[in-house]
Parts: C-alpha cells; structure tokens; sequence
C-alpha cells in the first residue's frame, strides 16, 4: 500500500519534472514585415556551449537544426531561403511570404537537460494599394450634404481622413459633412495604413457642391485643348 503511493508520488514527479527544466520566453509584440522582404528572427542572447539548437515554423514543422556539429536544413518551403547564424541563432529568411507568417519557435539544448525555448510572432503582410475617394452630393439651397466613402479592395487596413475642417484626424472609412458657403473644406485625404505602409488620396472641392477635376481629367482636358487647337491649325493651312 505504502509502496504504492511512492511509486505514484515518483511517476507524477517524473511527468512534471520536464516542465520545471524548460523555460519559455514569448515575444510579445509581432514582428511585422512586408512580403518580398527579408526578415531575420533573432533572440537577445544566445546561450553558450548549448547541445543542439532548432528553429520551428510551427511546433512540428523543423525548418533548421543544429546538432553535435551537423547542421540540417529539412526539406520545407523554406529550404532555399533560410540561413541560419550559429554565432547569435539568428534565422535569416528572404524573400517572406504572406504564408510564412506564424508563431516561429527557437529550441536550445543546454547541458543537463535544461532547454530554452522563445516564440517569435512573425506577420507578413502585403503593402496597402492607393485608395479612392467615391463621394455622393445631395444639393439643397446653401447646403451641400456630402458622403465621402474611402474605398479599397478587400484588405484590412486603418482609415484616417485629414480636414481643415475636422476638428481632430477621423478614423472611419465613410465620413459624412455638410458644406455650406460660409464653411467648407476645400480639400479632404483619406489615408489608408497596415503595419507595413501608408497609402493616400485627396479630393480638392472648388465650391460648397463641387469637386475639383482631379489630376487625370486636367490631363485629359490639356489633351483635348491641344487636339482642337491643332485641328484648327491644319483647317487654316
Ligand atoms: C534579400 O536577400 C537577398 C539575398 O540574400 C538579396 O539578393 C536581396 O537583394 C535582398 N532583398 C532585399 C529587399 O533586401
Ligand atoms: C464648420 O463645419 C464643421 C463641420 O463640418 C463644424 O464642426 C464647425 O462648427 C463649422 N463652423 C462654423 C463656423 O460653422
Ligand atoms: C489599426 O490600428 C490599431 C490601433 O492603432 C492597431 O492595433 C491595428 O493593428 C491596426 N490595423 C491595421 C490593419 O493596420
Ligand atoms: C500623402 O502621401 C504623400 C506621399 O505619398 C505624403 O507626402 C503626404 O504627407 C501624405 N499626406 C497625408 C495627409 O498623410
Ligand atoms: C488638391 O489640391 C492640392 C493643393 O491645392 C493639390 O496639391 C492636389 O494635387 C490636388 N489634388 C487633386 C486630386 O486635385
């Protein structure tokens, strides 16, 4: 009976016992990188004269190992991308991927069983395109009741617009103001941001109700005028 409850006492030890050797640290903010880019996965310090070393892109996928001297890289998606610094543990990947992104994981064996363990989150992100402004008017006298929708292909991102008129920076993608002639903004930008990048546009109002051409169309008129000018210029010849 007495023996038993030692046998017991010593199989709960020997399960638990791993866990007291095993110190884990999390990163706890991600790292944010840009697809197309090279990233490079470090820890602080590196602890010396350790036993093996290997780097995780999920917690049973080995992308590298250190061990007794040989140094393995296995047959994964990142085979061909990745470096591993043996001075500083440091993984080096070019060329990251949206699908690359995951909680990496460095694995180090010290003498005596004791490991060390750190997770890296790692979010790969593609840059945000530019914006467009779509705006709705509803005219009634000396009032222009406006709808400015910020728009962008599905994607998450943060919007910020910027007027004079605003009293502070306005995070929405719809904003809604009413002009009239005494008080308008001549000029609203709506800023679109991920981690990674910033994007903007601007629409230009001329008056209460009316939008300024934007580049492109004074392009086009400036094409026009010259296409008219220079058929006129060949009728007189
Ligand atoms: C990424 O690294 C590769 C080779 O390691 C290099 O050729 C390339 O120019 C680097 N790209 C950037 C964006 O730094
Ligand atoms: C001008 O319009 C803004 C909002 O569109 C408003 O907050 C502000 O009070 C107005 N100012 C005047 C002087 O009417
Ligand atoms: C939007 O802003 C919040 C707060 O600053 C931030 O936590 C979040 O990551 C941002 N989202 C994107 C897609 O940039
Ligand atoms: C909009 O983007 C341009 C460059 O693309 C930058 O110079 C400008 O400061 C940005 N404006 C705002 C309000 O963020
Ligand atoms: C809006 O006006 C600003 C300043 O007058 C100008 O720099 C910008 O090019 C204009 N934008 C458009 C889209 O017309």
């Amino acid at each position: 009976m007495c023996s038993r409850r030692w046998e017991l006492s010593l199989a709960l030890e020997l399960l638990l016992l791993p866990h007291l050797f095993l110190a884990t640290s999390m990163q706890d903010y991600s790292k944010y990188a840009t697809s197309g880019s090279n990233v490079s996965l470090s820890i602080s310090s590196l602890p010396r004269n350790y036993k093996s070393l290997t780097w995780f892109y999920t917690t049973d996928q080995k992308i590298v190992e250190w061990e007794s001297g040989q140094l393995k890289y296995f047959n994964t998606k990142f085979k061909d991308r990745v470096r591993l610094d043996l001075q500083s543990g440091t993984l080096h990947i070019h060329n990251v991927q949206k699908e690359d992104s995951s909680t990496y994981l460095l694995m180090v064996l010290k003498d005596h069983g004791y490991e060390d363990e750190w997770k890296i989150p790692l979010v790969v992100l593609d840059p945000v395109p530019k914006p467009f402004i779509k705006v709705k008017k509803t005219q009634e006298v000396n009032k222009c009741y406006l709808t400015l929708s910020c728009v962008i292909k599905d994607q998450p991102v943060n919007y910020t617009w910027y007027a004079e008129s605003l009293p502070k920076e306005f995070q929405s993608s719809v904003l809604e103001v009413t002009h009239t002639p005494q008080n308008y903004s001549s000029s609203y930008t709506c800023q679109v941001s991920n981690p990674v990048s910033r994007q903007n546009t601007t629409v230009n109002f001329t008056s209460p109700c009316v939008q300024a051409p934007s580049s492109g169309v004074a392009w086009t008129a400036t094409w026009l005028v010259i296409m008219v000018t220079t058929v006129l210029g060949l009728l007189w010849i």
